[in-house]
């Protein structure tokens, strides 16, 4: 069973842009430190960075689709203010950077840091705007809390979530969001999460697949 109180929309898609501007910020603080000669990483290093980063393009391409597929057209009536044309357009946008970013990440050339640090760069000043309009026009606690009923907010947020891990591999991605929140934003969002994953799959059973990430990643 889920734990159904005070569960808001808003404040947890917060969280999640969160996770995703830390990510952004690391990879962006990693590449920078692994262009200099003395920075260069040991191939288990940057074996652990690939997966990080490749980890957080599906991240952000999956909370992409949980937007255009479930949250935007869920509340496009309720919010008739709200810029959702334009917020998905970004979302075109942004997925083809993070296209790019894939590319990048797969052909490991040999300015493979520059490249990373170039398409990150451009993707941050792209998301950076892009997660202040949608707190202004959408997750901000006072218009999801007046929108729907405490009910209508957890029904949204598993529908979310579910759809969102479709994309790719839970054992990554849920480790991957929790890990790049500081421990009591962790404890916030997990209470969207079942009590399975978080005691038993995260820590144990998934650990094996996601521990390569830890140097990246909050204790
Ligand atoms: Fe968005
Ligand atoms: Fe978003």
């Amino acid at each position: 069973m889920y734990e159904q109180t005070g569960l808001n929309l808003g404040a947890t898609i917060i969280l999640l842009h969160e996770a995703i501007s830390r990510s952004l910020e690391v990879t962006k603080l990693k590449c920078k430190e692994y262009i200099l000669p003395s920075g260069k990483p040991d191939q288990a290093t940057q074996d652990s960075f690939i997966l990080y980063v490749t980890t957080m393009g599906v991240v952000i391409n999956a909370h992409h689709i949980g937007e255009d597929d479930i949250i935007f057209p869920k509340l496009r009536s309720a919010l008739p203010q709200a810029p959702f044309e334009e917020l998905a357009n970004e979302h075109k946008i942004m997925d083809e950077v993070l296209a790019e970013f894939r590319q990048t990440v797969e052909t490991s050339s040999g300015d493979f840091f520059s490249s990373l640090l170039d398409t990150v760069t451009r993707l941050i000043a792209l998301w950076l705007p892009h997660i202040a309009k949608e707190k202004q026009y959408i997750y901000s606690l006072e218009i999801t809390a007046a929108l729907m009923s405490p009910e209508e907010h957890v029904k949204m947020l598993q529908e979310t979530s579910a759809h969102a891990m479709e994309q790719g591999n839970p054992a990554l991605m849920l480790p991957f969001v929790l890990r790049n929140l500081n421990s009591e934003d962790r404890k916030a969002f997990s209470r969207i999460l079942p009590p399975e994953m978080t005691q038993t799959l995260i820590p144990t059973v998934w650990k094996p697949q996601w521990a390569p990430m830890l140097p990246f990643m909050l204790e």
